[in-house]
């Protein structure tokens, strides 16, 4: 007869003894398991006498239940335990400064910024965004924009010029986004309504002037297109970017090879205080410059100017960006510090748009 008492305490020693939910579990199959030495000895009942089944039965059945019932509270404690130790390691100190957000953390440069205005206010006026490379051959930054070889002008731009290439062709780093008027000439028919932002280069440093700007070109094409067309747009994008009800323009005769007649824009401000308001006031700002294309330019991509006129302008990026968001140097645009990226730049998320406001 097995010694049920001594079974149990071994049991119960090997229950008490687990000191984690597997040993504890390998512990229940040696005992309640299938084969199992509990289980067996619940099988030698069937071959007991009746006598001895009603002895052995209840003995059993009890031993049985009170297994159980160690591992149960066994694995209650266990499990207690295994919390109480994860606690432990997930301490909360709710001292220490909250965390910056990665979207909070980083900064969208003004210059960015105001590209992406640029771009969203234009796009509603249905112009499509160009590209063109910042390498140039002189063709496409002076002769085809009316700046033959021996035109003074070129002469002015403090151009950088690249070293000789086996092609023969001059390359230069471009002087003004005016090249890619040309370039979407060239590639596509009239009726044209687009804008150029990009990168361009001029040997020049002081508080305003930096080796590498923006400017943004803008060019329109057509049959009918007329200087009244010219300053609707220029008039509702300035008002859009600076945020104003009304801008008052001047437009005052100027000289550009590329433009006949030729101007410069000026926007009417005022200054109250150290804040400079754009719109209304007896000052005035440069702001751009402006004109109808020369027949010379249409001529040297093969439109008829008897046919086609249309208007153009440039606007330096850098220069409304200082003006909306009062910068007062312009090279701190380019000196990657991140004090000042952090009090003049933009949340990643602050995209601008028409409808949610451009600069909020
Ligand atoms: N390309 C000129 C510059 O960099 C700016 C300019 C003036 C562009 C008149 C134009 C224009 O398209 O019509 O100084």
């Amino acid at each position: 007869m097995t010694d049920l008492v001594g079974l149990e305490n071994q049991i119960i020693a090997q229950i008490d003894a687990a000191n984690d939910e597997q040993s504890l579990e390998e512990t229940r199959v040696s005992a309640l398991g299938k084969k199992g030495v509990v289980s067996e000895q619940m099988k030698s009942l069937g071959k007991m006498s009746p006598e001895e089944k009603k002895e052995m039965g209840p003995k059993l059945n009890g031993l049985k239940e009170r297994i159980n019932a160690a591992i149960v509270a066994k694995k209650d404690i266990l499990k207690r335990a295994a919390l109480e130790a994860k606690l432990a390691t997930e301490t909360v100190d709710v001292t220490l400064p909250l965390k910056t957000a990665a979207q909070d953390a980083g900064r969208i440069h003004p210059i960015s910024q105001v590209w992406e205005e640029v771009t969203t206010i234009f796009a509603q006026m249905g112009f499509a965004s160009k590209e063109g490379p910042d390498i140039e051959t002189e063709y496409y930054n002076f002769d085809a924009l009316n700046m033959p070889p021996s035109h003074p002008a070129r002469q002015m731009m403090d151009t950088f010029f690249l070293n000789d290439q086996e092609d023969g062709k001059k390359r230069l780093l471009r002087t003004h986004t005016s090249p890619v008027q040309i370039r979407t000439m060239i590639d596509q028919a009239p009726p044209i309504r687009i804008i150029a932002p990009g990168r361009v280069y001029r040997c020049d440093y002081d508080p305003t002037h930096t080796p590498m700007f923006h400017q943004v070109e803008g060019l329109v094409i057509d049959k009918g297109s007329h200087m009244g067309h010219l300053k609707w747009v220029l008039e509702t994008f300035l008002k859009s970017f600076f945020e104003v009800d009304s801008v008052k323009l001047r437009f005052r005769p100027s000289y550009f090879p590329f433009t006949e007649p030729s101007m410069e824009v000026d926007v009417g401000c005022q200054r109250v205080g150290n804040e400079l308001r754009i719109g209304e006031g007896d000052d005035w700002l440069e702001i751009l410059g402006c004109g109808m294309v020369n027949p010379n330019v249409l001529r040297s991509v093969d439109l008829d100017p008897d046919v086609y006129q249309g208007f153009a302008w440039g606007i330096g990026i850098d220069r409304i960006t200082m003006l909306k968001y009062g910068m007062p140097d312009l090279r701190a645009f380019f000196d990657g510090d991140t004090r000042w990226a952090k009090h003049y730049g933009f949340k990643a998320l602050d995209v601008p748009s028409l409808t949610g406001g451009l600069s909020r």
